[in-house]
């Protein structure tokens, strides 16, 4: 198992906060190792118990592990760059969401709201069981759509690779230099209080 760098070694918050929320990060190295069903179905497991609007859970997962019939159709969505080190993953993604609600057939306004809460639940246990679990927006989301025989009302979100964490060396020159923890925006930057004011 290689070095497992955790957000904290080299991210600093300003106020005090649990260091789940930064030793969380998007590694790209994985080691090819397979998952088991249990494994995978656990980050699921996580997923599942997000907030929604209503609590509709428009969230709906499509997945496809390294071994399966599914695989290459699921890797052909990706982008060459992502696919570049997601041959490496375990299992690979694609997140969808209901757009309208189940109970009456109107728009869902926070369905992607939703679904990103599901992922995040989803990467927060994956970090805790030392997974690697990075999200992606670097694929072909029509190609996703007839891949999957998408109903109509779902919405394509993003893909997610999942997998063992590998040493960096199993990386190209240029993405083992991005192998590490990003930092973020300064709280002034995201958070304002009351309205911004009239230009
Ligand atoms: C919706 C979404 C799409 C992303 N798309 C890609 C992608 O296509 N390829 C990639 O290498 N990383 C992708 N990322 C990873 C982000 O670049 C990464 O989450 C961000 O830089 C913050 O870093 P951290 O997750 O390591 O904290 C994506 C992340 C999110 C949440």
């Amino acid at each position: 198992m290689p070095k497992w760098i955790r957000g904290s070694e080299v991210r600093t918050t300003d106020l005090l906060i649990d260091a789940l929320f930064i030793d969380r990060w998007s590694p790209r190295a994985m080691s090819g190792e397979e998952l088991t069903h249990e494994e995978l179905m656990t980050l699921f497991e996580a997923a599942r118990w997000a907030p929604s609007s209503y609590n509709a859970q428009p969230w709906k997962f499509f997945y496809a592990t390294r071994r399966s019939e599914h695989w290459p159709a699921f890797f052909r969505l990706m982008v060459e760059f992502n696919q570049s080190w997601t041959k490496n993953a375990a299992a690979l993604v694609v997140v969808t969401s209901r757009t309208v609600f189940e109970h009456n057939g109107k728009p869902a306004q926070t369905h992607s709201f939703d679904a990103g809460s599901a992922f995040m639940s989803l990467a927060l246990q994956g970090w805790i069981k030392g997974l690697v679990v990075h999200a992606m927006q670097g694929f072909d989301y029509n190609m996703a759509r007839s891949t999957l025989n998408l109903p109509e009302e779902f919405q394509v979100e993003a893909m997610i690779a999942i997998g063992k964490p590998g040493d960096p060396s199993v990386l190209d020159d240029a993405t083992r230099g991005r192998e590490t923890p990003s930092q973020r925006k300064s709280l002034a930057e995201i958070v304002h209080e009351g309205p911004l004011l009239d230009a």
